[in-house]
Parts: structure tokens; C-alpha cells; sequence
């Protein structure tokens, strides 16, 4: 049985579950959170089967009476020691003039709110492990715009602005921040669900780049920054793929 537990929202799919497959080997229990648990269930099966440690956790971050009530179901695992605030996403490439205030509004809610409530409700467990890290997944998106971007990019910097806070708010307590930023990560469904399930739109954005980077990356990533030496934070990480020098400067092979 691990000693330690991590928590990944957003382990249904792309970097949550390749982080969690990734902590798991790391030895951590890995609380796998997010809405669509027949997919969590097919992950904890995989991973339990491979001798590692898993539970399931059907939870909307964005929802915080679900949210608390997850945070207490913690207290039957190993002390939690890892939150992975991953779940996320977007919504759109409207310019500014005419974008929906709705997607906005979804993008702000899950992407910023949702990392609010499940930071805040899992404080009080990582604070008293007596060694906890909370890792923030925002995104290039976060500390730079592009066309078209607007309202993923507000909400990205919103998760990013969290990240700086807490940690100055947190220094002196046994708890680092750790925010990893990805650039481009060919994942299958973020594009997807961000061009609505229009397959065309959503290929389109990796077409002719050589190499994006893959939820692997990007867990491989996150699982070094989270087993460095506890007094060693890697405050801010930002991974693109070669062929991607900016938000908008992509490399395309044809
Ligand atoms: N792919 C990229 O290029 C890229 C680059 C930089 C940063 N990121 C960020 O990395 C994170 C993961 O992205 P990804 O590429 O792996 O995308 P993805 O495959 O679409 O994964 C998004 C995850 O978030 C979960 N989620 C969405 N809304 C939720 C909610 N209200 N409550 C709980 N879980 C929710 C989804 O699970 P359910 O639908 O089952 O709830 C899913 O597991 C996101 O924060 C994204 O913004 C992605």
C-alpha cells in the first residue's frame, strides 16, 4: 500500500490520466477526479492491475459542495501529500468583438474557480502532511495571448495568477507551488472540445508540426518537478515543443 497520496483532477483523459499513470509508478495513491468515472474506472482497473494503487472520484471542480464532499472522502486514503490541478480546458477562438460571454464564462469557471475550490479544500490535508506540493497545470496561454485566444488565455492567466499568490501566501508553511506550463500538447480531446467535436478544426491545429508535445511530456514533467527534494521548488515550468517558439510562431512542415 503507497504511504502517499496524489490527487489528479481531470484524470479522465490526456495529461490527468498520463500524470496519474505516472504518479502511480512513482509509488503515490493516485485519487483519480474528474465528471466522467466510467472512464476513471477504466484507469484505476489498468493501474491496479499493473500492481500500482488507485481510487475513483466522480467529481465537477466546478461544483464545490462536490468538491468538499471529495475532499472529505480523502480521509480514508494515505495522507495526501500531492495535488495535481489539472482539469481544465477551452472553449472557442471567437475574436474578442465577437466571442460568446458564455464560453467565457465556462472557461473562467472550470479553469480558474475549479482550481480555487479544489486548492482550497484540500489545503487544510496537504498543509498537514507536513509535506504537501500543489502543482498547477495552466499553459503558455497563461503568460502570453494570441489571436482568437482571449478568453482561454484570461482564464489561463487567472490559474497562473493563483499560482504566485499562493505561494507567496503559503511561504513558511510546509506546502510549495509548483505551476507547469505547456505549449502546444497533442492530446485527443483538447482541441476537440475546444472546436465543439468539429474532428477537422481540431486536427488542423497540429498540422505539420513535426513533433507537439504529448500528455506523456508533460507528465513526465510534472512527476520530476513533484519527486525533487521537498525544499527544492520548481516554481514556474514552461515546456513547448521544438517546433513552437510562441503562441503563434509554429513551425509547420507543410
Ligand atoms: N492540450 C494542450 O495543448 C494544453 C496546453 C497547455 C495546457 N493545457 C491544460 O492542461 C489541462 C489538461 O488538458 P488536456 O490536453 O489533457 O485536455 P483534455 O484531454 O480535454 O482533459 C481535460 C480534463 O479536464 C477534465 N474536466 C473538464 N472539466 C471538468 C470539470 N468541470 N470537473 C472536473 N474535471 C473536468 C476532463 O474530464 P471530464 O470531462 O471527465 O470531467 C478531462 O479529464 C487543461 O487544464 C488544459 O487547459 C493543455
Amino acid at each position: 500500500m503507497s504511504s502517499r497520496t496524489a490527487v489528479v483532477t481531470g484524470a479522465s483523459s490526456g495529461i490527468g490520466a498520463a500524470t496519474a499513470r505516472r504518479l502511480a509508478e512513482a509509488g503515490y495513491h493516485v485519487a483519480l477526479a474528474a465528471r466522467r468515472v466510467d472512464r476513471l474506472d477504466a484507469l484505476a482497473k489498468e493501474l491496479t492491475a499493473a500492481g500500482r494503487s488507485a481510487s475513483v472520484h466522480a467529481v465537477d471542480v466546478t461544483d464545490r459542495a462536490a468538491v468538499d464532499a471529495f475532499a472529505a472522502s480523502l480521509d480514508a486514503l494515505p495522507p495526501l501529500h500531492v495535488l495535481v490541478d489539472n482539469a481544465g480546458g477551452a472553449l472557442g477562438t471567437d475574436p474578442v468583438a465577437t466571442a460568446d460571454p458564455a464560453e467565457w464564462r465556462a472557461m473562467y469557471e472550470v479553469n480558474v474557480l475549479g482550481v480555487l475550490n479544489v486548492t482550497q479544500a484540500l489545503l487544510p490535508a496537504l498543509t498537514a502532511s507536513g509535506d504537501g506540493t500543489v502543482v498547477v497545470i495552466s499553459s503558455t496561454a497563461g503568460l502570453a495571448t494570441y489571436e482568437g485566444g482571449g478568453g482561454y488565455v484570461a482564464a489561463k492567466h487567472g490559474a497562473h495568477v493563483i499560482a504566485e499568490t499562493l505561494r507567496l501566501e503559503l511561504n513558511g508553511t510546509p506546502v510549495r507551488v509548483i505551476e507547469i506550463a505547456p505549449g502546444m500538447v497533442k492530446t485527443d480531446e483538447f482541441s476537440l472540445t475546444r472546436f465543439h467535436g468539429d474532428t477537422e478544426r481540431a486536427e488542423a491545429v497540429y498540422a505539420g508540426v513535426a513533433e507537439p508535445l504529448t500528455a506523456e511530456d508533460v507528465a513526465d514533467t510534472v512527476t520530476w518537478a513533484v519527486t525533487r527534494p521537498s525544499h527544492v521548488n520548481v516554481d514556474l515550468l514552461v515546456l513547448r515543443p521544438r517546433a513552437q517558439a510562441s503562441n503563434s510562431k509554429v513551425h509547420r512542415e507543410r
